[in-house]
């Protein structure tokens, strides 16, 4: 069985014809997490997962100020994040890293994910989300775009989601809404909230406070 990092390093040639076939409400899920963003727009944003950086280039094209770190697991999909943010090479620095093991430093006004944190397990994710609250600066946010386990087996007969590939079934690990944002609260963000959802994709908010008590 292929890694997770082989599989997308294989799909990357082809990935940005799909996404949006497989996801039809993928511009939906940016123009709301730009739009979380711009509450307080962010100087210093942080992303998991970039794949071919089409979130990051949102992020840059909003924010005049902002500058960005994208991390991801695949080198083939780096190497096409660092070809779509060209125009911004001052602002961008892209690195291979396993968010499994997140090499994170400093402090991020926001750090975003799209479609890539399912591929953690449950273990991961509480320990990924415990390493980016100490990360995410006070008033800062996390903003999570993923798919998501329904919470029942009803709930699966009425989106009638296709049965898992091979490669979902090994690499894929959905977990509830309602588990993530217990993850989320236990690791010490201050608000959590599911902000936008349809069917097994969604997208929820957690901010750290701007003042610990
Ligand atoms: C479905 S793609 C999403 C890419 C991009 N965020 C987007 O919205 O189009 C998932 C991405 O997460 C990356 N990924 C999966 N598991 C990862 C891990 N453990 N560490 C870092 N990146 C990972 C993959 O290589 C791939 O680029």
């Amino acid at each position: 069985m292929k890694t997770v990092g082989q599989h997308f390093d294989e799909w990357a040639p082809s990935y940005d014809a799909q996404i949006r076939e497989m996801v039809p409400r993928y511009e939906e899920i940016h123009d709301t997490l730009l739009s979380i963003l711009g509450l307080r727009p962010p100087a210093r944003v942080l992303d998991l997962g970039v794949g071919t950086g089409y979130t990051l280039l949102r992020v840059l094209e909003a924010f005049d100020g902002a500058s960005v770190i994208g991390l991801d697991v695949s080198d083939e999909m780096l190497d096409r994040a660092r070809q779509r943010l060209s125009g911004y090479e001052d602002r961008v620095t892209l690195a291979h890293s396993d968010i499994a093991e997140p090499e994170i430093s400093g402090s991020h006004d926001a750090i975003v994910s799209v479609l890539a944190v399912h591929h953690l397990y449950p273990d991961q994710k509480r320990h990924l989300f415990g390493r980016l609250w100490e990360h995410v600066a006070p008033g800062g946010v996390f903003v999570l775009a993923d798919y998501f386990r329904p919470a029942s087996r009803r709930l699966l007969e009425l989106y009638r989601l296709p049965e898992p590939d091979a490669h979902e079934a090994e690499h894929d690990h959905p977990d509830t809404t309602a588990e993530h944002l217990a993850w989320l609260t236990a690791a010490g963000f201050s608000a959590v909230d599911v902000v936008w959802k349809y069917e097994d994709v969604g997208v929820l908010v957690a901010w750290r406070a701007d003042r610990e008590r």
